[in-house]
Formats: C-alpha cells, structure tokens, sequence
C-alpha cells in the first residue's frame, strides 16, 4: 500500500505529499470490481495477449475510465500506450490519440493491426479518399475503429477535423483524448513542439472527455506547465519510479584522439556478442563513427535523419535481429526503438539535457538484464552542443544541468537524478550501480581561486584589445600555447590539459564566465566572456573550491569495486541543483 501511495499524486505536483483526495482516488483505482473490470481483463488476455498489468496499468486505466484526467508519467518501455489502448476497446465510440511523429504513429497502427485492433489516422501524408473515410466514420454510431491517431498540426490546422470532432462529442463518441509523449507542450521538455502548445482547444471544446497526457521523462514543473497548456483543471499524477536498477552509470573524460578506440575496445572486450548503441552528436559523425568502428572489425551500422527511410528501418531491422551489433546514431534513433536486450549504450557525446540522456540511455536494459550506460564527456563537445541549441529558450540551462551532471564527482549519479527529476530517494538503493558510488572518495577538493584570477585575467585583456577568445584560445593561452603577444603578460599555468579544461568549465557553470556568442551567415561561435560572479574575484577574500577526481590527467578512470561507498554531501555543486533557474 504505501509503495503505491509513494508513487500516486493528486493535483498539479507530483511531490508534496498525500493529501486526502489522493487516497480515496488510490483506493478506487486499484478496485478489481468496476462495471468494465471484467472486459478489460478480458481484452487484456485476449486482444493483447498479456498475462498481467505491470505496476500502475491497471490503475491508470480505472482512472481514466472513471473520467479522470490523468498524467501518467513511466520510464521508457513500460508500457504506457496500454493506458489509453486498452480503455479504448471497452468504450463506446473512439478515442484521440495526438503523436508527434507519423512515424511512430505508423508503428503503433501496425502493432494494432496486427492484433485486429481497428485504429486509423489522419495526417499530412494521408490522401483525400483516406481522410474522407475517417472523418465519416468519427461520427458513425457503429465506430468502425476505435483509435485515431492524428499529429498536432492536424488539430490546429484542420477545422473540418474540428468539426467532426465536435459532431463526436455531442453524439457521445469521443471517449478519451490521449496525448502521447506530453512534454512537448513545454518548453522545459526536451523536445518542444510548437503545435502542441495549441492543444488547450481539446479540453476547452470537449471539457466532459477525460485526457490522458503520456510521458516517460517530465520534472514537476513540466507537468504544471502541461496541464496549464492543456487547460485540464485537476489531473491526478501517476508517476511510476524513475530509477532503473540494472542500469551502471558511468562518466569517462573524453581525449578526442583516443575515444572511438576506446569505445572499440569496450565493444570488443566487454560487449563481445552484445547488442548495444553508440550516440553522437552530427549525422557526420555517425558516418565517421561507424566508418572507423568497422574498420576496427565491428559491425557497426550509422543511423540518422538524413537517410532514406528504408535504409533507416533497414538498419534498425538488422540491429533487432542481431546481423549487426552496434547502431551509431543520433538522437533520431529514438521515440520507438523497442528493443530488449541492449546491453550497452555509450554516448560518444553527452546529450543536450538530463531528460534527454535519461531517454537515451534508457534504452538499455528493457529486459531487466545488466546494461552499462557510459557518456565520454569531451570539453570541445559542450561548446558544439551549445551553439546547436543556443535558439532554444531554455537551451543553454538544460546543457549546463548536463554538464554539472557529468563534471560531479561526489555525488551518486541516481541521487542527481532523482534531484532532477524531483523524486524521493534513499542513498542505498545504487547500490553502486554507478561510477562514483563505486569509487567511494576518490576525489580531492582543491582551492581553485589563484587559478580562477589567472584564466579570468586572460579573458579580461583579450576583451581590453577587443578580442575574443574561443574556450579553445583561452585553454590554449593558460597553457603558454597562444599567440606570442599573449605570452608575455599572462600567468601560463603548470596544470594538466583535464584540470584546465575542467576549472574552465567549473567557472563557466558558476557564473564567473559566460557564454557569448556571435552569428556569421555560416556557423554560429562560442566565445567566453565574464560572467555575472568575476567581479568577485577582485575581492581578496573570495575563494573558489572544486571537487576534482584524483589523477584525472590520466584518461580512464579506475573502477573500484569494493571502495567505501560515499554518501551524498549536500555541499557539493554549491547552488547548482537548489537554483538551476539562474542557469
Ligand atoms: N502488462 C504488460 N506485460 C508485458 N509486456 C507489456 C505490458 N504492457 C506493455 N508491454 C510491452 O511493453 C512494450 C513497450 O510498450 P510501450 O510502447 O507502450 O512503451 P512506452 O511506455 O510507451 O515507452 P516509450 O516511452 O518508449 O514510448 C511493448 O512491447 C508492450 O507490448
Ligand atoms: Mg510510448
Ligand atoms: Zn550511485
């Protein structure tokens, strides 16, 4: 009982407690004697061909069959499009589905086809006679399917659709309005889309039709601004445990030079026989990757968006079944890949944000088997992801949350997570299922302040000769490796190559730099400027400490299997988690 109170919410935060409300709607929802009981377990068995609901299924579909609207909130995989499949089968007339991609879209009315579930669609690439036939039998009182999948576009764009819509509603067919990967409403998610924000008309036309807005990575503060978006007065929050136990998270420093062999290394040591995943940053260097990984004797295929459509499913269909080990991918290797047995997934490249590595990485593992999850985290890389992102609104926050995520190295790696994605979490359950967990204490703190006026005085004079500096230039320059005219009025440090990197970007995440970036009709820069906080510097008794890892000038880190454990330290990345909005 108290598992599921832990994970089951009413009202617009899905952390501040158990009020009354949620109880009674617990209770309810996990009554086995509802009029529709019978037939869902039924449809369940038959249709799905499925022994059993998984955690917060059968709940979910009680809710919203109740009338409730509902955000069900579940890690990748784990079955969220039962909620509103299901519930469905056993309702008169349809129920709306909005998806983002026809894509995924299309994978979903195949699955469904070819378990004789009537679904349809209608979207850009239907034709005329299609959409004709659909919108007919939206008001059709037999309802000659059950599901129908549109994009937002649709909605927004479409007042025929609208109409019939409404023609639904008030002869009692629309059943439910479900909204697939509903985090694209906000533009705190991590994959905005604009015409998601324009489904507020749903629930505004249609108020006595239950919603249920799906997703497996939302912070509370998406979920408020969703339910905002989608004008839904009251939802209950259901959010399942966001932790993946058989997950091992791990952070590596990243020599360009020596990555990709490492990763072959990983491949053909560790992985051996495995199936697995490699993320990158460009469709260039998905090409390059795999080049270099066949060349290595991997099978290693590239996926991105830019490829046909039919060798893309073509290279997902032989990664499926095994004819190749490795897909080197960008993020457009995504939203649908179903696959249970991938044992590892390395990112080449950190990813833009934590939601997006928690989705990426979650790819692992879906069988509940050991999978490792490894980021080689590059300096070069932030920059490069920075200028990708840099017209995102909240573009530059969410890499920073990423890049505190990857430089911490006192704190469990699920800990921060959880802090992320604001769930409640005890220490021992990583059970040193992660990097730092199993290092213990291996780090050292170290008082960063001389270093910190020495790089800021670089910066600070390249801005008096009207110069800018790449954070390339500035490493370049600390080192005694910049231009002769630098050379003879800067302090050049005797810190490795890592440890400037990592002050550098220290600096960067608490404010004493910033980003300044500048536009050309062909690419965009990154150049460092001073942030809010230098000025402090000037003050003789400001001091700056960091946790650095202990020989990290040394590429790999060592693993320790039996180091003590170290626990959270609440002081670490001072006010970086607590105020992430001054990011
Ligand atoms: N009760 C169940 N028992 C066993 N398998 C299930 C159950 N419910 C769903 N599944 C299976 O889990 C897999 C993933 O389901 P689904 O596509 O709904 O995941 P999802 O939660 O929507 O994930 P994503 O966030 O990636 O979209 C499917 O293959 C589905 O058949
Ligand atoms: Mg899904
Ligand atoms: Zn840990």
């Amino acid at each position: 009982r108290n598992l599921v109170l832990h994970h089951f919410t009413s009202g617009s935060s899905a952390v501040n407690g158990y009020n009354e409300v949620s109880v009674i709607f617990m209770l309810v929802a996990l009554s086995p004697d509802f009029s529709w009981s019978k037939e869902v377990q039924a449809k369940l068995c038959n249709v799905f061909q499925l022994s059993k609901f998984r955690p917060l299924q059968r709940a979910a579909i009680n809710l919203s069959m109740s009338g409730k609207d509902l955000f069900l909130v579940m890690p990748t995989g784990r079955g969220k499009s039962l909620c509103y499949q299901l519930p469905a089968l056993c309702s008169k007339g349809f129920t709306l589905v909005i998806a983002p991609l026809v894509s995924l879209m299309e994978d979903q009315l195949m699955y469904l086809k070819s378990i004789n579930v009537p679904a349809v669609t209608v979207n850009a690439s239907s034709t005329k006679e299609d959409s004709k036939q659909v919108l007919a039998g939206m008001t059709d009182k037999n309802s000659p399917f059950k599901l129908l999948y549109v994009t937002p576009e649709k909605i927004a764009k479409s007042k025929l659709l609208m109409s019939k819509l409404e023609k639904a509603y008030n002869m009692g067919l629309l059943a439910c309005i479900a909204v697939d990967e509903v985090h694209c409403c906000s533009q705190w998610g991590h994959d905005f889309r604009p015409d998601y924000k324009l489904l507020g008309i749903l629930k505004r036309q249609f108020p006595k039709v239950p919603l249920v807005g799906l997703t497996a990575t939302a912070t509370s503060n998406v979920l408020k601004d969703c339910q905002k978006i989608l004008c839904v007065q009251e939802p209950i929050t259901l959010t399942a445990p966001f932790n993946r136990p058989n997950l091992y998270y791990e952070i590596r420093f990243k020599h360009n030079e020596d990555c990709t062999h490492q990763i072959a290394e990983l491949i053909r040591e560790r992985y051996k026989n495995q199936s697995g995943i490699v993320y990158v940053f460009s469709q260039k260097d998905a090409e390059v990757v795999a080049t270099d990984l066949q060349k290595r004797n991997i099978l290693a295929q590239p996926y991105h968006a830019s490829m046909e459509p039919s060798d893309k499913s073509l290279v997902h269909q032989r990664w499926s079944s095994k004819k190749i080990q490795v897909v080197v991918a960008t993020v457009a290797f995504g939203m649908g890949i179903d696959k249970a047995d991938v044992r590892f997934v390395i990112h080449h490249t950190i990813s833009k944000s934590i939601e997006n590595y928690y989705q990426e990485s979650g790819r692992a593992g879906r069988d509940d088997g050991s999978a490792d999850c490894i980021v080689f985290f590059g300096f070069a890389d932030i920059f490069r992801i920075s200028t990708m992102v840099v017209m995102e609104n909240t573009g530059q926050q969410k890499l920073k949350n990423m890049v505190a995520y990857c430089q911490n190295v006192d704190r469990c790696r699920r800990a921060m997570m959880a802090i992320h994605f604001d769930e409640v979490w005890n220490d021992d359950e990583c059970n040193q299922m992660c990097d730092v967990c199993r290092h213990g204490n291996d780090y050292i703190t170290m008082d960063i302040t001389k270093h910190a006026r020495d790089v800021v005085a670089i910066v600070e004079m390249a801005s008096s000769m009207d110069e800018k500096l790449t954070p390339l230039k500035v490493c370049d320059a600390w080192m005694g490796k910049g231009p002769a005219k630098y050379r003879k009025t800067i302090k050049v440090t005797s810190l490795s190559r890592v440890e400037v990197e990592s002050i550098i970007i220290h600096l960067l995440l608490h404010g004493y730099f910033s980003e300044d970036f500048s536009f050309t009709p062909y690419t965009t820069h990154f150049y460092l400027k001073l942030g809010r906080k230098a000025a402090l510097l000037k003050n003789g008794n400001h001091s700056i400490t960091m946790k650095m890892r202990r020989g990290m000038s040394h590429a790999t880190v060592r693993v320790h299997k039996f180091s003590r454990r170290f626990h959270i330290s609440c002081a670490s990345a001072p006010g970086f988690f607590n105020d992430s909005s001054k990011f």
